[in-house]
């Protein structure tokens, strides 16, 4: 049984060791950058957390607008204007040992469920490595209006969109 529960302090070791385990160097991040995303709005991030009480995967979840990409390993500042419609889901991430069996799914319709309750409308996010694949399943489709360069998420990288009904 897995559970999905908010971030504590503790758990900032084992997400970071899921980060560099699951991302190719190139995506990799900052701690302090993953936890600039979390204080941006920690209601909308997540971890799963399996029986044997292992950390098996993380989501770090924020508002933004739906037509931003942020650059990569850069800090969210706190305090600009909030915007309610739009999460961009930063990571989503399970840990190999855990993959293929419904984890990745499970952690997205949990948070699905938080920002519905919350009153957001719509999700983006950048579909890095084999993403784009995974996030067709659950029903993004590419963003019509992609402002930013994308190319440093790597090639194959997708900016897509996925409203919450
Ligand atoms: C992508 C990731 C989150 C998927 O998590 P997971 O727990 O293994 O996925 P699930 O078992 O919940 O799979 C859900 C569905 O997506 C499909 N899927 C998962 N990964 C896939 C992939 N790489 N390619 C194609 N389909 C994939 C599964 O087959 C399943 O489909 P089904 O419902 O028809 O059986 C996980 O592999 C991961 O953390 N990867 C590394 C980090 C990453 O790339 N994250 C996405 C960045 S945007």
């Amino acid at each position: 049984m897995v559970i999905f529960r908010r971030i504590e302090d503790a758990d900032w070791p084992y997400i970071e060791k899921i980060e560099e385990e699951v991302y190719v160097p190139s995506l990799g991040e900052e701690l302090v950058v993953l936890q600039s995303k979390y204080l941006a709005s920690p209601a909308t991030c997540l971890v799963a957390v399996e029986e044997s009480e292992e950390l098996a995967g993380y989501c770090l979840a924020y508002p933004l607008d739906a037509c931003t990409v942020p650059a990569l390993n850069s800090q969210t500042k706190l305090g600009g204007s909030v915007e309610r419609g739009n999460i961009f889901i930063h990571d989503l991430a399970i840990s190999a040992k855990y993959q293929g069996r419904g984890l990745g799914a499970e952690l997205f319709a949990k948070l699905c469920r938080l920002i519905r309750e919350q009153g957001f409308s719509s999700i983006t996010l950048v579909a890095v490595q084999e993403g784009p694949k995974f996030w067709h399943k659950l029903g993004f489709t590419p963003h019509s209006e992609l402002v930013a360069d994308i190319k440093e998420y790597g090639v194959g990288a997708q900016f897509m969109v996925r409203n919450i009904v």
